[in-house]
């Protein structure tokens, strides 16, 4: 397939570049300006085409890996150059970004993907696959159905790849996990083992379960008992990493809680339930971003 990544940081590198290794042809679109991307992975060099207006127009597949706040402003220019049969599909954490794709591209197939693989840039042209993980895909739109068939490219070039029929529940579920680890490890600066600290459990339990609320809401089908148990084993199965809202404050680099604790919070007032508890650590988080931003 000739396959565009838009957004060539720590995730889309290495889409890009498990894609090329299964003999796709892929180019990126990233911000750099220079005619060519070349990333370090392992023993081997990997050199992509960059920004090139054909890449785009010939796109099989557009996989966009910017972050969720990224993702409008990564389309303003773009969105004429795509062609209407190409599939899009977005990878990255939080929800709501959907919506605005739905409506700039109204006739491709959008497909949502959710991972958990872990990736690390330490420098620009370098790369490190920091933890194995799933991918999650499934249908955004009608034309999106048409596109099973891709769960089969991404897992022979990735593995493990899973078609999900209602793709919104697995979206939800990461969005639960994250609006319990991130916030708290952003807020802490800790890892996310640290939150299985006896001190958190009356906090994590709360927002739970305002989570559990909203979901209920929206018809994602929740066992709070089953979602508590699903955090804890991510809490312990990433005790040593810094979650990206971690990293993020610690750089005092803007967020993508909008996408995560502020989804949620819109959700929320939609269908009249009170998050305080989630509310506070977003107001928590926007203060930070708000500090840093005066400084600029
Ligand atoms: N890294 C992980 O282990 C991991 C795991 C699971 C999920 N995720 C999620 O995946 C998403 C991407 O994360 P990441 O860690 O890969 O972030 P990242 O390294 O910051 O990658 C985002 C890339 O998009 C580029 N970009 C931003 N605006 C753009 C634009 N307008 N046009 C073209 N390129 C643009 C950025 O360029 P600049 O660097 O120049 O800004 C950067 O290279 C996030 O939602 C994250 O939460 C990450």
């Amino acid at each position: 397939m000739n396959i565009l990544v838009i957004g060539p940081g720590a995730i889309g590198s290495l889409w890009a570049i498990k894609l090329q290794q299964d003999g796709h042809q892929v180019a990126v679109f990233g911000r750099q300006t220079e005619s060519h991307y070349q990333c370090q992975f392992g023993e081997h060099s990997y050199t992509f085409s960059n920004r090139q207006i054909n890449d785009i127009k010939h796109a099989d597949l557009i996989l966009v890996t910017v972050k969720a706040w990224q993702v409008t402003s990564a389309f303003d220019s773009l969105a004429r150059q795509i062609d209407p049969d190409t599939i899009m599909m977005l990878m990255h954490n939080g929800m709501g970004t959907v919506e605005s794709i739905r409506t700039l591209l109204p006739t491709n197939p959008i497909v949502l993907a959710t991972t958990t693989h872990g990736a690390f840039k330490p420098a620009p042209t370098q790369l490190f696959h920091t933890g194995q993980g799933e991918t999650f895909i499934g249908a955004a739109n009608e034309q999106g159905h048409r596109c099973q068939f891709l769960c089969d490219v991404l897992q022979h070039a990735f593995p493990e790849v899973h078609w999900h029929p209602q793709i919104e529940h697995a979206l939800w579920r990461k969005l639960a996990v994250n609006c319990v680890i991130n916030p708290l490890t952003a807020i802490h600066q800790c890892p996310n083992g640290n939150l299985a600290f006896p001190r958190y459990q009356a906090v994590i339990s709360r927002l739970i379960a305002e989570v559990g609320a909203v979901m209920a809401a929206e018809n994602i089908p929740v066992h709070l008992e089953e979602l508590t148990t699903h955090i804890d084993c991510v809490i312990t199965a990433t005790s040593e990493n810094k979650s990206s809202m971690h990293q993020d404050v610690y750089h005092r680099r803007k967020t993508e809680i909008d996408f995560i604790t502020g989804y949620l919070l819109s959700r929320a007032k939609k269908h009249g339930i009170a998050v305080p508890e989630n509310e506070a650590l977003y107001h928590h988080i926007r203060t930070l971003e708000q500090q840093w931003e005066s400084l600029i």
